[in-house]
């Protein structure tokens, strides 16, 4: 595992051996959904864009299998989800699986709020809650996987590297699915296509923030080597892909 440098809180996204064009693709400026000053109208089209290419892409599909493939043996799987925003991840899993119950979780009241009225309101497998990943109000091992689907590029190194901790703390596996960090050259040329789109169409504006603050896989590995160092424990990690998108696995080492 990669070690973590003394302060992750000024690790660019690409990692700390990101080049200089790489450290320059990345910003602090937030997508419509995590601005409180947002047009509700900028905020909503955002939001359809990036659910219609979900449902076209059948992103939501892949991450759920992910996770039925890590409960497989498991007889009655708990699951955390984080993050869970409208929630379809979890609807997929309770259609998917006879037995799975899971707690559905965002830190967004209005989220929870739309989550706790919504198609889940009468699923008895599932719970809803409002819950912020980076400091999980649960038991150790509470859960048998914890499963946040691209929400990492939201969260601070800081905050990723606490949601790594908490997750591996409250779930023997945790899955993290997120956007993947393109190699510079490539994201610079997908930014000058998507840039001029992006003051007019919320969706494209979302999807150039979202590209620039996504980690790469060497970022993402010491964001975990230090949760590990912040929790005082090993975790294991596999950074992979799933689909255009990245799959990280991670677990704390326990002792037999
Ligand atoms: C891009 S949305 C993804 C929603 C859903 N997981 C999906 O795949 O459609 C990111 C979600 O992460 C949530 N989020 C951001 N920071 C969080 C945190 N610290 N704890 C829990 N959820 C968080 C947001 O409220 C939002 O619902």
């Amino acid at each position: 595992m990669t070690a973590p440098r003394t302060d992750i809180s000024r690790m660019p996204r690409g990692g700390f051996d990101a080049s200089l064009l790489d450290r320059l693709l990345q910003t602090g400026l937030s997508e419509y959904p995590d601005r409180d000053d947002a047009d509700p109208q900028l905020r909503r089209q955002a939001i359809e864009g990036q659910e219609w290419t979900d449902r076209m892409l059948h992103t939501h599909q892949r991450v759920a299998q992910c996770v039925l493939d890590a409960v497989a043996e498991r007889p009655d799987p708990t699951v955390l989800e984080l993050g869970a925003g409208r929630g379809e991840l979890s609807r997929l899993l309770l259609a998917d699986h006879p037995t799975l119950t899971v707690t559905v979780s965002d830190i967004d009241p209005q989220a929870v709020a739309a989550l706790t009225e919504g198609p889940l309101r009468a699923a008895h497998r599932a719970r809803v809650r409002l819950l912020d990943a980076t400091d999980l109000d649960a038991g150790d091992d509470e859960f048998d996987v914890a499963v946040f689907a691209f929400g990492l590029h939201h969260l601070s190194p800081t905050g990723a590297a606490q949601m790594f901790a908490e997750a591996t703390r409250v779930a023997r596996e945790v899955i993290v699915v997120d956007l993947s960090r393109p190699p510079s050259p490539l994201h610079l040329v997908r930014l000058a296509f998507v840039a001029p789109l992006a003051p007019v169409i919320p969706f494209l504006h979302d999807v150039m923030i979202s590209s620039l603050r996504s980690y790469s896989p060497s970022a993402i590995r010491t964001l975990v080597a230090a949760a590990a160092e912040r929790s005082g424990t090993e975790i294991d990690v596999e950074v992979g892909r799933l689909g255009p998108d990245v799959l990280v696995r991670a677990r704390r080492s326990r002792v037999a």
